[in-house]
């Protein structure tokens, strides 16, 4: 480990150079790990069907064994390859948000080892929406299992610079594509209780799940993970996650700013628009991500970005406790602490 050499591809999101992709797909083939964009962050791909595979995966991340990973497909017809029960609710999702960042949560079919899925009986499966996703999905002619192509519990990576920092020498070939067009990772569905749930909150909102489901009530089994009982989420859903190295603060609401002791490297992160938001002290960084689009394609560049400069401090202002803003939430949880003014 971390002595092969990483290559990097550039490559076309929705006109994907057909020689890089076969490229990809050998590597893939071989057992290899190849890093691509899907339209949420960055993936580390490997063989879902391939135990030898899949534990390169947990290597690379030094990603704990308990955590399961989501198997992305081309087709609904390889989805229920993956699976061993396709549900009305499945066809229904599937059919209102495939290609797209929303995963299933479904029993296991028995060609997913137990490895990829943590020892649980179901398994996440997604499509993605880019065609350089889905073409080397295509071409491998297998599921790919991808986690965030980034260190386990270090920050999404949004372009293919973020996946080099954490995993160059780790992954075999990158397909850098540029930045992802939504930033955030996929919405979550557990499809395997009476109730539909949504383990994690993403682009896909509670309302849309609901409206595409033909109103039958969904669950937010996270958002919240206050009021979560934790034992029943899956174990990459503990509190703090996805964290930046920069010691990182969440405050109640904007009047906080004028009680914050600011260090002198410091940045302030306001998500939507707050009425009366007093300006923080001149000597900090000020990042405004007004609404719930930009704020997730800059979400977790934005971080990158202020650790990369050093800095001693980031605050984070939440936006208001709306659906369309659920995802953004749930992130500012887990990747910060409340401060203490
Ligand atoms: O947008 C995304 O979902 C991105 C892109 C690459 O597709 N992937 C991603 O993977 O975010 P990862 O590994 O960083 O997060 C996957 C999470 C796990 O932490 C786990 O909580 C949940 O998905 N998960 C996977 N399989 C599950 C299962 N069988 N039951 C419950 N939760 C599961
Ligand atoms: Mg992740």
């Amino acid at each position: 480990m971390g002595s092969r050499r990483t290559r990097t591809l550039s490559i076309a999101t929705d006109d994907p150079d057909m020689a890089a992709i076969q490229e990809a797909a050998e590597v893939i083939g071989a057992g290899g790990l190849v890093a691509f964009a899907t339209e949420t962050v960055y993936g580390l791909g490997a063989d879902a069907t391939n135990p030898q595979a899949i534990d390169r995966i947990y290597r690379a991340k030094g990603r704990p064994a308990t955590n399961p990973l989501i198997v992305h497909v081309d087709t609904i017809a390889l989805a229920q390859k993956c699976v061993v029960d396709w549900p009305a609710h499945a066809e229904l999702l599937a059919t209102a948000f495939w290609p797209g960042p929303l995963t299933l949560v479904l029993p296991k079919a028995e060609r997913i080892p137990e490895s990829a899925t943590a020892g649980l009986a179901t398994v996440g499966v997604r499509m993605p929406r880019p065609a350089v996703a889905r073409r080397l999905i295509s071409v491998a002619g297998v599921p790919i299992a991808a986690p965030s192509a980034n260190r386990s519990n270090r920050l999404s990576p949004t372009t293919a610079s973020h996946v080099l920092e954490d995993l160059e020498g780790e992954v075999d070939l990158v397909l850098d594509s540029g930045p992802t067009e939504m930033g955030l990772e996929s919405t979550i569905v557990d499809l395997t209780t009476r109730e539909p749930r949504i383990l994690r909150p993403g682009p896909v909102t509670g309302p849309e799940l609901q409206h595409a489901l033909g109103g039958v009530h969904i669950r937010l089994a996270a958002g919240d993970s206050s009021a979560v009982d934790q034992s029943m989420l899956a174990p990459g859903r503990l509190p703090v996650h996805y964290a930046p190295r920069t010691r990182t603060l969440w405050i109640a609401g904007p009047e906080s700013i004028l009680d914050l002791a600011w260090p002198e490297q410091a940045a302030l992160v306001v998500f939507g628009v707050h009425e009366d938001c007093p300006e923080p002290p001149e000597h900090v960084l000020l990042f405004e991500l007004s609404t719930p689009d930009v704020a997730a394609r800059s979400f977790y560049a934005t971080l990158h970005d202020c650790d990369r400069r050093g800095l001693d401090l980031i605050v984070l202002l939440p936006p208001a406790d709306l659906p369309e803003w659920q995802a953004i939430r749930d992130r500012i949880q887990r990747a910060s602490k409340p401060a203490v003014t």
